[in-house]
């Protein structure tokens, strides 16, 4: 008994809670596609199987991450998958590694070696589905572990996407789909999710498709893991992603992805961004708690939808500065720009080496500038809006974007900036700007974004 409870106030003392995260930064790597671990650099020949890459491989390249400022990486599925589950998400079997991605060894010494370096990290899981490797009349089931009866599946039908009970109850795609109402189903998978994070020392979860499952078993799965939980609700409604929130502590920010899309893709009306804000701040109880992402593993990249690099770093500034946690997809910092999957699932290990290349340097500085100004803890403000350019600060911290190529400058007035103190743009340091009487004069040329860092060092009063 007496361990018990010790176990039990370990755990509460190690696992990571929702405003913790909130100060973090994460790194989104596919386990497959980031390093091979005997180092091995030549192509993979087939990007929808496996191509190499592991855990010991991920555990022998973590600086070329953490000095872009990253102190948290989210991981593939860890969890044994059926043939070809390069990606992870295909169970065969809940209580074993992939062995592909290395031994459990490997693993443990990549948390390991996260932990060391003040690192935490992210573990994707899956509870919706197994692989897809049981046929659709359920008659082959045993050849997942531990849900191995058809009577712990749904029978099969195709989703329709208008219903959400369909959702719920049919498979996605030719996945089992596994019901969650049978008890032994239910409950396999508290104790398996309270079992991988201890076991592991996992910090948080991303969660895999959430709207495939009923929320009051997500409430259940979040209260057994004991850690930070962000679904994927792979939806562009405000109000659909926020009945998330509270059931689990937040969501990855897919409307913000939408409304990113249309401002620096499209070249919408920046004033869209007031709207969005509005909405979305009234309907979820802490925009920090979420996770914003430009791009990820199931949709084309950014640079392949729309090919100007000025547009790009708009995008990855704002998502790392608007509210919620910033998540970067590996391969953004080296300008990738892959189409559908599996071509947005390139390999990273011919850039290992490129760490100084126009992206990684510009990551780099962002969310360096998201770290030292803890954007987290100020309240987000628009300053100025137009249909081509916006401005908000979180703090002293400010922040200009526009979605044009035409030269632009505004004036911007923030009372806390005295008249004469100089805010110099982080991406060039010879770039600055003394606050005038008539506001902060922002120039910004051929699309470009500037990210402000006050410079002067006495404070206002010795003005
Ligand atoms: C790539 O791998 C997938 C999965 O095993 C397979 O279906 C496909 O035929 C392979 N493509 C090539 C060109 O070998
Ligand atoms: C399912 O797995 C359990 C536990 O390993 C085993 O006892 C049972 O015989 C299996 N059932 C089937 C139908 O394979
Ligand atoms: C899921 O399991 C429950 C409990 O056994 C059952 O009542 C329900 O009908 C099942 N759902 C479907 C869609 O089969
Ligand atoms: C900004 O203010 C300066 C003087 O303080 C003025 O010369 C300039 O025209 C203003 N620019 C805009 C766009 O209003």
């Amino acid at each position: 008994m007496k361990a018990l409870i010790l176990l039990c106030l370990l755990g509460l003392a190690l696992s990571h809670t929702a405003s913790e995260w909130a100060s973090r930064t994460i790194y989104q790597v596919l386990t497959d596609r980031m390093a091979r671990p005997d180092g091995d650099t030549s192509g993979c020949p087939n990007l929808s199987n496996y191509c190499g890459g592991g855990w010991a491989g991920i555990t022998n390249n973590l600086g070329y991450i953490q000095n872009m400022g990253f102190d948290a990486i989210w991981v593939s599925p860890v969890v044994t998958n059926t043939p070809n589950g390069y990606h992870g998400y295909w169970a065969q079997n809940f209580f074993t590694l992939n062995s592909n991605f290395g031994s459990e060894q490997d693993f443990i010494n990549l948390v390991s070696a996260l932990h060391a370096r003040g690192m935490w990290i992210m573990l994707d899981v899956v509870a919706n589905h197994a692989g897809p490797t049981v046929d659709t009349n359920l008659d082959n089931t045993n050849v997942i572990s531990p849900f191995n009866q058809s009577s712990y599946y749904h029978p099969f039908c195709n989703i329709d996407w208008n219903n959400q009970y369909s959702i719920e109850n049919c498979w996605l795609a030719s996945l089992p789909d596994l019901n969650q109402t049978v008890p032994y189903v239910g409950n396999t998978l508290l104790s398996w999710i309270s079992w991988i994070v201890t076991t592991y020392n996992i910090d948080g979860l991303r969660i895999d498709t959430c709207m495939e499952v009923p929320t009051w078993f997500w409430s259940q799965f979040a209260k057994a893991s004991g850690v930070y939980t962000v679904c994927e609700v792979d939806n562009p409604s405000i109000s659909t992603n926020a009945g998330y929130q509270g059931i689990v502590d937040g969501t990855l920010n897919y409307p913000l992805y939408y409304l990113i899309r249309d401002l620096f893709q499209q070249g919408q009306s920046m004033y869209n961004a007031r709207s969005f804000m509005q909405q979305a701040s009234s309907a979820f109880s802490n925009l920090n708690y979420l996770g914003n992402f430009v791009d990820n593993h199931d949709n084309p990249r950014f640079l392949y939808q729309y090919n100007m690099i000025n547009r790009f770093q708009n995008a990855i500034a704002w998502s790392m500065t608007w509210p919620g946690i910033g998540i970067l997809y590996y391969g953004d910092e080296q300008a990738y720009a892959g189409g559908n999957d599996p071509y947005n699932r390139e390999i990273l290990w011919p850039n290992l080496g490129n760490t100084g290349s126009q992206m990684y340097t510009f990551v780099t500085k962002v969310v360096q500038y998201r770290k030292a100004n803890q954007v987290w803890n100020y309240p987000w403000v628009e300053r100025y809006a137009d249909d081509n350019f916006y401005c908000y600060t979180r703090g002293l911290a400010m922040m200009a974007f526009s979605n044009t190529n035409n030269n632009l400058q505004y004036n911007v007035t923030y009372h806390p900036y005295q008249v004469g103190q100089v805010l110099c743009n982080i991406f060039y340091s010879t770039d600055c700007v003394t606050v005038l009487s008539t506001g902060v004069p922002v120039y910004l040329n051929g699309g470009e974004t500037k990210l402000y860092q006050l410079q002067s060092k006495e404070t206002p009063s010795e003005i």
